[in-house]
């Protein structure tokens, strides 16, 4: 189905695109796109506000990206909300990322279930809070059935973590006799990966000016096109999505092959 873009711009108040250049080609949508969310604390900063501000505005631009992707009609969204190194962070803040995860999912979890989205994580949820564990559970379970946009949490994520996992559970196989030398391959690999059902991510998108991939997805990014947005996450807003999603539909994908 073709999105209608110009009702879904018409519905976004501090809109002001100009319906006119809204050209975007169905076609070639990225099916899963990727983002950093990154830039809350010198988004907080430069307004002269606690970093918790900053996760807060950023909590709700990620509540208006979710949105923007189901209406844009992308099937996969994967937010990095906290990696494995985030724990180095001050205890309070790291509580504050949890409260609002809750909060999130308290607010929103009707309003996702309407519009057929589907949660789910990445990562190592057993170190989470208790209470966040149960918020995630409940959200697995009230979205399970549903078939719309899938978006993937990345929750205590490392890529380099996921990968070591990923070859021990190969080692073994090996030391057990279940799997030859020989049948390791990149199908194998990848099959080990949480997938969630999600394919890998045609666009990985990063705010904040800051041009890096901080162990985010290595694998799965081999062929993502890459795009960096200047703005921090709070500032991160429809229109510039809609930017990035264009921009993605211009590029010319060539998987190491030729035109
Ligand atoms: C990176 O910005 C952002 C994070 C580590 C947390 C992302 C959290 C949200 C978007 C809010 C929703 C929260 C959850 C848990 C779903 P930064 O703090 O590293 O910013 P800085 O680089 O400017 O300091």
């Amino acid at each position: 189905m073709v999105p209608d873009w110009k009702a879904i711009f018409r519905g976004t108040p501090q809109s002001e695109t100009n319906f006119a250049t809204v050209e975007l080609d169905s076609d070639r949508l990225p099916k899963h796109i990727a983002i950093i969310m990154d830039g809350n604390g010198r988004w907080a900063r430069a307004k002269g506000l606690p970093r918790a501000a900053g996760h807060h505005a950023g909590m709700v631009a990620m509540r208006e990206t979710i949105r923007a992707a189901d209406d844009f009609g992308i099937q996969a969204l994967t937010l990095y909300a906290f990696s494995t190194e985030n724990w180095k962070r001050p205890r309070t803040e790291i509580q504050y990322l949890w409260y609002l995860l809750d909060e999130f999912f308290q607010a929103d979890i009707n309003e996702l279930v309407e519009r057929n989205v589907r949660i789910s994580f990445l990562g190592d949820i057993s170190k989470l809070p208790s209470y966040s564990q149960k918020t995630i559970g409940s959200a697995l379970r009230k979205t399970a059935n549903n078939d719309g946009l899938i978006v993937q949490f990345a929750l205590n994520y490392g890529s380099r973590a996921e990968l070591v996992d990923v070859i021990r559970m190969i080692a073994q196989d090996v030391k057990d006799g279940k799997v030859d030398l020989t049948e390791i391959e990149e199908a194998l690999i990848s099959s080990c990966l949480c997938k969630n059902g999600v394919p890998d991510p045609d666009l990985l998108i990063r705010t904040s000016g800051d041009q890096r991939v901080s162990n985010f997805l290595l694998w799965q990014i081999a062929y993502a096109e890459l795009y960096f947005v200047d703005e921090m996450w709070p500032d991160f807003s429809r229109e510039l999505f809609f930017e990035a999603i264009t921009a993605y539909t211009k590029r010319e994908r060539r998987f190491g092959g030729l035109k």
